[in-house]
C-alpha cells in the first residue's frame, strides 16, 4: 500500500544507491518488530519441483541480493524461494559505474554490473546466519580474471563450498556483463562444464549426504537451433533444472527511450514476450525431462500465468518488484 510513495523517493535516487539504501534498510529491520512493515501472511501452495517442495512457485530472481544479506527480509514478504548471487570464488568490484538504469517508461532496467560481490566465502557465512524456511538458490559463477578455458574450475569451487548451504545451485553461463560467459552455452563447452558439475555434483552427494538439485541458466539471445542444442545437452547429461532466461541484449523494444544506448543486458517488461517464447519452445523440447523455471519481465498475476501455460514449473522476479513492489509477491502468490 505505501510502496508508490517509497518507489517515488527510491526513483529520485541514482538506481544503483536505490537498491543499496534498499537493502540496507532491509537488513536493519531484518528480525526487530520492524519487520512487520515489510510481512505479508501469504498462503501456503506448495508445488513439487526438482525433488524439493516449494511452498509456493514465486522466487526472488538472483542478482537483487547478489551477496545473501537480505534472505530473511525477502523471506518475510512471501517469496516460497530465494535464488541469492551470482556469486564468484573471489571478491570483486564488478564494472565501473554507473552500471545501472532504469527504462522507466518501458518499465525495464539495463544493468553491467559485472557480477560485483563479496566473494563465495562471505556469501556462505550470511546464509549460515539465515532462518528463511523456504527454498535458497545459491547462483554461482566465474571471477572475470579467470579466462573461459578455466572458467569450469570456478563453479567447481563455488559448488564445493555452497553446496551444504543450498537447496539448488544455479549455474550462471547466460550475464552478458562477463566478456566470454556465454560460449559456455554452446557446443564442446557446455558438454564439458555439465559433465565436470555432474561428477561434482556426485561427489559431494556422497560426502554430504544429500542431493542438491543443479539448475543452468540461459539467455534469451538463442537461436531455435541453439535452443534445441542445450535441451539436448542438459537431457544428456541429467541436468534437474533450467532457468530461463536471464536479460536480452536485444534493444529493439526500448529504441528511442533514455538510456536505450546503454551497454548491458535489459530486463523487466522489454524481455517479457522473448522470454516466454524461449520458455515455450525449451519445454516443448524437453517434454518434462526437467523442469523449466520461468523468468522474464513478470509484473503482474496475468504475466506469471503466461509463464507457466508456457511450461515453467516455477517463476522468479526481479524488474517487476522493483516496479510494483511487495504487493505483486502476494497478488502473483495468491492467484496462482
Ligand atoms: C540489476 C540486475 C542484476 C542482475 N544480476 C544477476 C546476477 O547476478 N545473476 C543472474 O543470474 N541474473 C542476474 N540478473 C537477471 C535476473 O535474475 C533475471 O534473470 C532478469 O532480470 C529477467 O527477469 P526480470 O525481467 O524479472 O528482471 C540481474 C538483473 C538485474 C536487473
Amino acid at each position: 500500500m505505501y510502496y508508490p510513495f517509497v518507489r517515488k523517493a527510491l526513483f529520485q535516487l541514482d538506481p544503483e544507491r536505490a537498491h543499496e539504501l534498499t537493502l540496507q534498510q532491509l537488513r536493519r529491520i531484518s528480525g526487530t518488530p520492524l519487520e512487520t512493515l515489510i510481512r505479508q501472511k501469504l498462503p501456503s501452495h506448495p508445488v513439487k519441483c526438482m525433488g524439493l517442495t516449494f511452498k509456493n512457485a514465486l522466487g526472488l530472481a538472483a542478482g537483487l541480493d547478489k551477496n545473501g544479506e537480505c534472505i530473511d527480509a525477502f523471506g518475510a514478504m512471501g517469496f516460497g524461494f530465494i535464488e541469492i548471487g551470482t556469486v564468484t570464488p573471489r571478491p570483486q568490484s564488478g564494472n565501473d559505474k554507473p552500471r545501472m538504469f532504469r527504462i522507466v517508461k518501458a518499465e525495464g532496467i539495463i544493468n553491467r554490473m559485472g557480477f560485483n560481490n563479496h566473494g563465495v566465502d562471505s556469501l556462505v557465512e550470511n546464509v549460515k546466519r539465515a532462518h528463511f524456511n523456504g527454498i535458497l538458490g545459491i547462483n554461482i559463477g566465474k571471477n572475470k580474471d579467470t579466462p573461459v578455458e578455466k572458467g569450469k574450475e570456478d563453479y567447481l569451487i563455488c559448488m564445493e563450498k555452497v553446496y551444504p548451504w543450498a537447496g539448488y545451485i544455479a549455474i550462471n553461463i547466460s550475464s552478458p556483463n562477463t566478456p566470454g560467459l556465454r560460449t559456455l552455452q554452446y557446443g564442446e563447452a557446455l558438454d564439458d562444464l555439465l559433465a565436470a558439475i555432474k561428477i561434482k555434483q556426485k561427489d559431494l552427494a556422497r560426502i554430504h549426504q544429500k542431493y542438491v538439485p543443479v539448475a543452468v541458466k540461459i539467455a534469451p539471445d538463442l537461436s531455435e537451433e541453439e535452443l534445441v542444442q542445450i535441451a539436448d545437452s542438459l537431457v544428456r547429461h541429467n541436468i534437474d533444472g533450467v532457468i530461463a532466461t536471464n536479460t536480452t541484449l536485444d534493444r529493439s523494444l526500448v529504441s528511442g527511450l533514455p538510456y536505450c544506448e546503454e551497454g548491458g543486458g535489459l530486463s523487466g517488461r522489454p524481455v517479457q514476450q522473448r522470454s516466454t517464447e524461449v520458455i515455450r519452445r525449451l519445454a516443448n523440447e524437453l517434454q518434462g525431462r526437467l523442469p523449466v523455471i520461468g523468468v522474464g519481465g513478470i509484473d503482474s498475476l496475468v504475466a506469471a500465468r503466461e509463464k507457466m501455460a508456457a511450461g515453467a514449473t516455477l517463476v522468479q522476479i526481479y524488474s517487476g518488484f522493483i516496479y510494483k513492489g511487495p504487493s505483486l509477491i502476494k497478488d502473483i502468490v495468491t492467484g496462482l
